[in-house]
């Protein structure tokens, strides 16, 4: 079993999207292992995105991330962090398959309504980023 981190960004929670995303992660038989509602500090979404600091949108994405509230949660199942992946669609919104999450609700790279872990590494550092009271 592998565990993922997902977010369902602030365009998914401010289009009332978050039952119908939620719903697809369920459907395909992965297991939500924690979820919570939270506001992203200028902190956390620094930390998130470390990554990206030297990329031109940076700042904008960072601004974006903190302007409403978020749903983070770890899904748990086979491959999960590649099945998620595969669910959610690619990032850039013209890429993404109709099927997937962004291909259907999704019309630019950045509001594109779902983050989740690309790698092990990653699933591991964002989940005790984003969940440090639990212990896995
Ligand atoms: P995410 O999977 O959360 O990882 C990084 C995020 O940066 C990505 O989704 C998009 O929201 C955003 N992003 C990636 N590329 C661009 C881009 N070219 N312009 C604006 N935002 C981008």
């Amino acid at each position: 079993m592998e565990k993922t981190f997902v977010m369902l960004k602030p365009d998914a929670v401010k289009r009332g999207l978050v039952g119908s995303i939620i719903k697809r992660y369920e459907q395909k038989g992965l297991k939500i292992l924690a979820l919570k509602m939270l506001q992203v500090t200028e902190d956390l979404a620094e930390k998130h995105y470390e990554e990206h600091r030297d990329k031109p949108f940076y700042r904008e994405l960072v601004n974006f991330i903190t302007s409403g509230p978020v749903v983070a949660m770890i899904l748990e199942g086979p491959n999960a962090i590649k099945l998620v992946r595969l669910l959610n669609g690619a990032t850039k919104a013209e890429d993404a398959l109709p099927g997937t999450i962004r291909g259907d609700y999704a019309l630019t790279t950045q509001e594109n309504l779902v983050h989740a872990s690309d790698s092990s590494e990653s699933a591991r550092r964002e989940i005790a980023l984003w969940f440090p009271e639990l212990s896995f």
